[in-house]
Protein backbone atom coordinates (compact mmCIF):
# COMPACT_ATOMS: atom_id res chain seq x y z
CA UNK A 1 0.00 0.00 0.00
CA UNK A 2 1.36 3.55 -0.93
CA UNK A 3 1.90 6.43 1.36
CA UNK A 4 -1.52 8.38 2.13
CA UNK A 5 -1.55 12.02 0.33
CA UNK A 6 -2.27 14.46 2.94
CA UNK A 7 -3.39 18.03 2.49
CA UNK A 8 -0.37 19.10 3.20
CA UNK A 9 1.41 16.92 0.68
CA UNK A 10 -1.11 18.39 -2.06
CA UNK A 11 -0.33 21.94 -1.31
CA UNK A 12 3.27 21.14 -1.87
CA UNK A 13 2.85 20.45 -5.64
CA UNK A 14 2.12 23.70 -6.26
CA UNK A 15 4.43 25.05 -8.79
CA UNK A 16 6.39 21.89 -8.20
CA UNK A 17 4.23 18.90 -10.13
CA UNK A 18 0.54 19.25 -11.78
CA UNK A 19 -2.45 17.41 -9.31
CA UNK A 20 -4.58 14.78 -10.73
CA UNK A 21 -8.22 14.87 -9.41
CA UNK A 22 -11.16 12.22 -10.58
CA UNK A 23 -15.01 11.86 -9.23
CA UNK A 24 -15.49 8.71 -7.73
CA UNK A 25 -18.79 7.59 -6.93
CA UNK A 26 -18.24 4.02 -5.67
CA UNK A 27 -15.30 1.64 -4.21
CA UNK A 28 -14.97 -0.46 -7.31
CA UNK A 29 -14.02 2.64 -9.73
CA UNK A 30 -12.25 4.56 -6.24
CA UNK A 31 -10.22 1.40 -6.24
CA UNK A 32 -8.54 1.77 -9.52
CA UNK A 33 -8.05 5.59 -9.72
CA UNK A 34 -6.56 5.65 -5.86
CA UNK A 35 -3.16 4.74 -7.42
CA UNK A 36 -3.06 6.87 -10.08
CA UNK A 37 -4.32 10.37 -9.13
CA UNK A 38 -3.68 12.84 -6.42
CA UNK A 39 -7.73 13.50 -4.96
CA UNK A 40 -10.81 11.58 -5.76
CA UNK A 41 -13.67 14.17 -5.53
CA UNK A 42 -17.26 12.39 -4.59
CA UNK A 43 -18.61 15.01 -6.72
CA UNK A 44 -22.60 15.90 -6.41
CA UNK A 45 -22.17 15.70 -10.62
CA UNK A 46 -23.32 12.05 -9.40
CA UNK A 47 -26.80 13.13 -9.87
CA UNK A 48 -26.70 14.39 -13.31
CA UNK A 49 -24.10 11.48 -14.47
CA UNK A 50 -25.57 8.35 -12.55
CA UNK A 51 -29.44 9.62 -11.99
CA UNK A 52 -29.95 11.56 -15.28
CA UNK A 53 -30.96 14.76 -12.96
CA UNK A 54 -30.27 17.39 -15.42
CA UNK A 55 -28.72 19.61 -12.33
CA UNK A 56 -26.97 18.43 -9.45
CA UNK A 57 -29.60 19.73 -7.46
CA UNK A 58 -31.88 17.51 -6.18
CA UNK A 59 -29.39 15.19 -4.11
CA UNK A 60 -29.37 15.10 -0.64
CA UNK A 61 -27.20 14.36 2.33
CA UNK A 62 -27.71 10.72 3.01
CA UNK A 63 -26.92 10.05 -1.10
CA UNK A 64 -23.93 12.15 -0.91
CA UNK A 65 -23.01 10.49 2.57
CA UNK A 66 -23.12 7.12 1.43
CA UNK A 67 -21.19 6.98 -1.56
CA UNK A 68 -18.55 9.17 0.12
CA UNK A 69 -18.65 5.83 2.22
CA UNK A 70 -18.27 3.42 -0.70
CA UNK A 71 -15.80 5.79 -2.24
CA UNK A 72 -13.49 5.59 1.23
CA UNK A 73 -13.96 2.40 1.29
CA UNK A 74 -12.20 1.64 -2.25
CA UNK A 75 -9.41 4.35 -1.51
CA UNK A 76 -6.55 4.10 0.75
CA UNK A 77 -3.92 6.69 -1.26
CA UNK A 78 -5.62 9.52 -2.56
CA UNK A 79 -7.20 12.62 -1.15
CA UNK A 80 -10.86 12.52 -0.79
CA UNK A 81 -12.91 15.16 -0.92
CA UNK A 82 -16.81 15.16 -0.58
CA UNK A 83 -19.31 17.41 -2.20
CA UNK A 84 -21.34 19.30 0.23
CA UNK A 85 -25.12 19.06 -1.41
CA UNK A 86 -27.45 21.89 -2.58
CA UNK A 87 -29.34 23.26 0.90
CA UNK A 88 -26.76 21.50 2.78
CA UNK A 89 -24.55 24.59 3.78
CA UNK A 90 -27.23 27.77 4.19
CA UNK A 91 -25.93 28.82 7.35
CA UNK A 92 -23.35 28.75 9.49
CA UNK A 93 -25.10 26.27 11.90
CA UNK A 94 -26.59 24.14 9.38
CA UNK A 95 -22.93 24.16 7.49
CA UNK A 96 -20.84 23.12 10.58
CA UNK A 97 -23.52 20.61 11.48
CA UNK A 98 -23.36 19.16 7.62
CA UNK A 99 -19.71 19.01 7.23
CA UNK A 100 -19.40 17.53 10.58
CA UNK A 101 -22.03 14.57 9.31
CA UNK A 102 -19.27 14.12 6.79
CA UNK A 103 -16.28 13.57 9.03
CA UNK A 104 -18.31 11.46 11.86
CA UNK A 105 -19.71 9.02 9.63
CA UNK A 106 -17.03 8.42 6.44
CA UNK A 107 -13.41 8.61 6.52
CA UNK A 108 -13.59 12.00 3.64
CA UNK A 109 -10.68 14.30 4.05
CA UNK A 110 -12.17 17.37 3.43
CA UNK A 111 -15.91 18.43 1.89
CA UNK A 112 -15.84 20.61 -0.80
CA UNK A 113 -18.29 23.92 -1.26
CA UNK A 114 -19.57 26.43 -3.84
CA UNK A 115 -19.14 30.15 -3.53
CA UNK A 116 -17.30 33.17 -2.58
CA UNK A 117 -17.17 35.93 -0.63
CA UNK A 118 -20.72 35.30 0.50
CA UNK A 119 -19.78 31.54 1.93
CA UNK A 120 -16.64 32.53 3.24
CA UNK A 121 -18.08 33.23 6.72
CA UNK A 122 -18.94 29.52 6.37
CA UNK A 123 -15.81 28.24 5.59
CA UNK A 124 -14.38 29.72 8.24
CA UNK A 125 -16.68 28.30 10.69
CA UNK A 126 -16.32 24.85 9.35
CA UNK A 127 -12.02 25.29 9.09
CA UNK A 128 -12.33 26.07 12.65
CA UNK A 129 -14.16 23.18 13.70
CA UNK A 130 -11.16 20.90 12.68
CA UNK A 131 -12.52 19.98 9.01
CA UNK A 132 -10.71 20.42 6.00
CA UNK A 133 -12.54 22.42 2.51
CA UNK A 134 -12.06 22.94 -0.17
CA UNK A 135 -13.67 25.63 -2.17
CA UNK A 136 -15.26 25.98 -5.99
CA UNK A 137 -16.14 28.98 -8.00
CA UNK A 138 -16.67 30.38 -11.11
CA UNK A 139 -19.50 28.07 -12.71
CA UNK A 140 -21.11 26.61 -9.69
CA UNK A 141 -23.59 24.09 -11.27
CA UNK A 142 -25.48 24.63 -7.64
CA UNK A 143 -26.82 27.91 -9.30
CA UNK A 144 -27.56 26.11 -12.39
CA UNK A 145 -31.63 26.54 -12.03
CA UNK A 146 -31.31 29.79 -10.83
CA UNK A 147 -29.11 31.13 -13.84
CA UNK A 148 -30.64 29.46 -16.30
CA UNK A 149 -28.02 26.89 -17.64
CA UNK A 150 -24.31 26.44 -17.02
CA UNK A 151 -22.42 29.65 -18.20
CA UNK A 152 -18.70 30.22 -19.02
CA UNK A 153 -17.76 32.82 -16.52
CA UNK A 154 -15.18 35.31 -16.07
CA UNK A 155 -16.06 36.99 -19.76
CA UNK A 156 -16.68 41.05 -18.75
CA UNK A 157 -14.19 43.14 -16.08
CA UNK A 158 -17.14 43.06 -13.22
CA UNK A 159 -17.31 38.96 -13.50
CA UNK A 160 -13.24 39.02 -13.62
CA UNK A 161 -13.29 41.00 -10.44
CA UNK A 162 -16.11 39.06 -8.73
CA UNK A 163 -14.04 35.45 -9.31
CA UNK A 164 -10.84 37.62 -8.32
CA UNK A 165 -12.10 38.53 -4.72
CA UNK A 166 -13.91 35.08 -4.30
CA UNK A 167 -10.87 33.74 -4.78
CA UNK A 168 -8.78 35.91 -2.15
CA UNK A 169 -11.86 35.56 0.27
CA UNK A 170 -12.10 31.70 0.02
CA UNK A 171 -8.30 31.11 0.46
CA UNK A 172 -8.15 34.07 3.31
CA UNK A 173 -11.08 32.09 5.18
CA UNK A 174 -8.89 28.83 5.21
CA UNK A 175 -9.66 26.63 2.34
CA UNK A 176 -6.70 23.74 1.13
CA UNK A 177 -7.51 24.51 -2.22
CA UNK A 178 -9.60 26.01 -4.99
CA UNK A 179 -11.53 24.00 -7.78
CA UNK A 180 -12.26 26.65 -10.79
CA UNK A 181 -14.90 25.63 -13.02
CA UNK A 182 -16.16 26.95 -16.43
CA UNK A 183 -13.83 30.37 -16.83
CA UNK A 184 -11.75 32.65 -19.14
CA UNK A 185 -8.12 30.93 -19.36
CA UNK A 186 -6.62 33.83 -18.39
CA UNK A 187 -8.20 34.31 -15.60
CA UNK A 188 -7.12 31.13 -14.23
CA UNK A 189 -3.60 31.70 -14.65
CA UNK A 190 -3.61 35.15 -13.02
CA UNK A 191 -5.53 33.08 -10.16
CA UNK A 192 -2.93 30.12 -10.41
CA UNK A 193 0.07 33.48 -9.60
CA UNK A 194 -1.62 35.21 -6.91
CA UNK A 195 -3.39 32.06 -4.30
CA UNK A 196 -0.97 30.63 -2.57
CA UNK A 197 -3.26 27.51 -2.44
CA UNK A 198 -3.79 25.11 -5.36
CA UNK A 199 -6.28 25.53 -8.16
CA UNK A 200 -7.54 22.96 -9.27
CA UNK A 201 -8.96 23.67 -13.11
CA UNK A 202 -12.10 22.37 -14.72
CA UNK A 203 -12.70 23.77 -18.22
CA UNK A 204 -10.30 26.63 -16.75
CA UNK A 205 -7.30 25.96 -19.32
CA UNK A 206 -4.04 24.25 -18.37
CA UNK A 207 -2.54 27.15 -16.59
CA UNK A 208 -3.73 25.99 -13.15
CA UNK A 209 -1.72 23.58 -10.36
CA UNK A 210 -3.91 20.96 -11.23
CA UNK A 211 -6.98 19.64 -13.75
CA UNK A 212 -10.41 17.48 -12.25
CA UNK A 213 -12.83 15.38 -14.86
CA UNK A 214 -16.02 13.77 -13.81
CA UNK A 215 -14.81 10.46 -14.54
CA UNK A 216 -18.17 9.09 -16.44
CA UNK A 217 -16.91 12.13 -18.61
CA UNK A 218 -13.87 11.60 -19.20
CA UNK A 219 -14.15 7.51 -20.08
CA UNK A 220 -17.24 8.26 -22.10
CA UNK A 221 -20.01 6.68 -20.06
CA UNK A 222 -22.00 9.70 -20.12
CA UNK A 223 -22.96 10.77 -23.38
CA UNK A 224 -26.23 12.88 -22.84
CA UNK A 225 -24.09 16.13 -23.77
CA UNK A 226 -19.88 16.91 -23.37
CA UNK A 227 -18.91 20.02 -22.50
CA UNK A 228 -16.19 22.04 -24.71
CA UNK A 229 -13.61 21.35 -22.14
CA UNK A 230 -14.36 17.37 -21.77
CA UNK A 231 -11.78 14.91 -23.51
CA UNK A 232 -12.81 11.63 -23.86
CA UNK A 233 -9.88 9.43 -22.90
CA UNK A 234 -12.27 6.21 -23.41
CA UNK A 235 -15.26 5.13 -25.67
CA UNK A 236 -16.41 3.73 -22.59
CA UNK A 237 -20.44 3.39 -23.68
CA UNK A 238 -19.46 1.97 -26.46
CA UNK A 239 -17.15 -0.22 -25.17
CA UNK A 240 -19.48 -1.71 -22.80
CA UNK A 241 -22.20 -1.63 -25.83
CA UNK A 242 -20.14 -4.13 -27.75
CA UNK A 243 -18.74 -6.50 -24.91
CA UNK A 244 -22.71 -6.57 -23.76
CA UNK A 245 -23.94 -7.25 -27.30
CA UNK A 246 -21.46 -10.46 -26.80
CA UNK A 247 -22.91 -11.29 -23.79
CA UNK A 248 -26.50 -11.31 -25.08
CA UNK A 249 -25.63 -13.64 -28.19
CA UNK A 250 -23.54 -15.98 -26.23
CA UNK A 251 -26.56 -16.54 -24.22
CA UNK A 252 -28.71 -16.57 -26.83
CA UNK A 253 -26.52 -19.29 -28.99
CA UNK A 254 -26.09 -21.51 -25.56
CA UNK A 255 -22.40 -20.97 -26.47
CA UNK A 256 -22.01 -19.39 -23.05
CA UNK A 257 -21.25 -21.21 -20.46
CA UNK A 258 -18.83 -23.85 -22.23
CA UNK A 259 -17.46 -27.00 -20.03
CA UNK A 260 -14.82 -24.76 -18.57
CA UNK A 261 -17.23 -22.15 -17.17
CA UNK A 262 -19.27 -25.27 -16.00
CA UNK A 263 -19.19 -27.30 -12.62
CA UNK A 264 -19.24 -30.68 -14.50
O1 LIG B 1 -19.62 17.66 -8.70
C1 LIG B 1 -18.53 17.56 -9.28
O2 LIG B 1 -18.17 16.54 -9.86
C2 LIG B 1 -17.66 18.74 -9.25
C3 LIG B 1 -16.56 18.78 -10.26
C4 LIG B 1 -17.16 19.17 -11.55
C5 LIG B 1 -15.46 19.66 -9.84
O3 LIG B 1 -17.85 19.62 -8.49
Amino acid sequence: MGTKITAKALQAKKNVEQIVCITAYDALFANIFDKHVDLILIGDSLNMSFNNESDTLTIGMDEMIYHSRAVCRGASQAYIVADMPFGSYGSVKQAVKNATRFYKETKVDAIKLEGGSEVAPIIKAIVDRGISVVGHIGLMPQMARSEGGFHVQGKDEKSLQKIFDDALDVQKAGAMALVLEGTVANLAKDLQRELKIPVIGIGAGNECDGQILVWSDAFGFFTNFKPKFVRRFLNGAELVEDALKNYVKSVKTKEFPDSKETYL
